[in-house]
């Protein structure tokens, strides 16, 4: 077990746990890598996976939007298709056009392809990164680990690569319903081992994102997505706070407050004051800010984003984006972003920047 330092800004932790706090946290999905130029000069160096894989690289890469954008949380640099290439996958990242795994899942006999592996054996580098990140950030803020909704994973390890529908994916589900729980679950038990192993590598929260949530109506996300995120959400909140992202899906927020995460994600689609009486008054609601609105001018990012923050209200919530940040955002967009959260007061924007 690591040892846990006291944190100076523990914020994010506070609010999960739904305590007042003296003001709204705020970070970015996406936040590590992507736009900075600190990271695109690693970029040229190392490939994807050499980053993930090399603590140092992702320990570094982890801690420069703290340290450049003052976000009062880290992520984890890493990827959530580690986990079908530690199941047995290949995966590639090709440039520009993102993930390829040459060999999807295409019927029964391929889930004998896969395993539900030891992910010390096979994910032990994330832990080292966590482990790593942790004794450098000393405290400074929390970190977080991740991992991809058994859906979301899904998508890829049948589809193969990137896509805007994700039909292949569906049509596996719905001609080959027996095979697609076996999938499911399978992702499932190594997730499940996986974020536990974060937590005890020093994550102090897990999100679990559903990027892909959203392609599935309600009662296909109740069943294709929903069961297995709450199996994850069960079996991890006792070691870390969680938080679940499912986007798009904000037609099951009150059945994802329900598993006990103590964080919902909700993306620019919804009014916060509507996402709120679905969740119920004692989830933490993470989000929303629509992520092309930081590439507006300042100014009207600091207006946006107090209008996002007035129209979250009172209830427990971290200030984020409604999905990742873009590859193209001027840094000082997202500074503003961040900073125009800290000097904010419920009353009104504070001229003072107070930590
Ligand atoms: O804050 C962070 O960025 C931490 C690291 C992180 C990455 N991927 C690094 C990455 C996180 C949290 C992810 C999650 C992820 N990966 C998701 C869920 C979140 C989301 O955006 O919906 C998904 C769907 C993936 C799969 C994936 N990985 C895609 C579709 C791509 C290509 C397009 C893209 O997003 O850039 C990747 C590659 C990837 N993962 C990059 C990074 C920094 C870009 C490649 C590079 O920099 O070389």
């Amino acid at each position: 077990m690591i040892q846990r330092a006291i944190l100076k800004n523990d914020l994010l932790l506070r609010t999960l746990k739904g305590e007042k706090t003296e003001r709204t946290p705020v970070w970015m999905m996406r936040q590590a890598g992507r736009y900075l130029p600190d990271y695109l000069k690693l970029k040229e160096k190392y490939s994807f996976f050499e980053r993930c894989q090399t603590p140092e690289l992702a320990a570094e890469i982890t801690i420069q939007p703290v340290e450049q954008v003052g976000v009062d949380a880290a992520i984890i640099f890493s990827d959530i298709l580690v986990v079908p290439q530690a199941m047995g996958m290949e995966v590639q990242m090709v440039e520009n056009k993102g993930p390829l795994l040459p060999d999807p899942i295409q019927n029964v006999a391929d889930l004998d392809r896969l395993t539900v592996p030891d992910v010390q054996e096979r994910l032990g580098y994330v832990f080292e990164a966590l482990r790593l990140t942790k004794q450098t950030l000393d405290g400074r803020v929390p970190l977080i680990g991740f991992a991809g909704a058994p859906w979301t994973l899904l998508c890829y390890m049948v589809h193969g690569k990137g896509s805007k529908t994700f039909d292949e994916a569906k049509a596996f589900c719905y001609t080959q319903p027996k095979t697609a729980h076996r999938l499911l679950q399978l992702i499932t038990d190594t997730t499940i081992a996986y974020l536990r192993g974060q937590a005890e590598a020093g994550a102090d929260v897990v999100q679990i994102f559903d990027s892909w949530g959203g392609l599935l109506g309600p009662d296909d996300f109740g069943t294709l997505s929903m069961p297995y995120i709450r199996q994850i959400v069960e079996a991890v909140k006792d070691k870390a706070l969680t938080i679940v992202f499912a986007k798009g899906a904000w037609h099951s927020l009150e059945s994802m407050a329900s598993t006990g995460a103590h964080g919902l994600g909700i993306d620019w689609c919804i009014r916060p004051q509507l996402a709120r009486q679905l969740a119920g008054p004692r989830v933490a609601l993470q989000g929303n800010f629509d992520p092309a609105k930081l590439l507006s001018p300042v100014p009207v990012i600091r207006k946006e984003v107090a209008a996002m923050l007035d129209a979250f209200g009172d209830g427990p919530h971290i200030a984020n984006l409604g999905h990742g940040i873009l590859p193209n955002v001027p840094v000082d967009h997202a500074r503003a972003f961040v900073d125009t959260v800290k000097n904010y007061q419920h009353e009104g924007p504070l001229d003072r920047v107070h930590q």
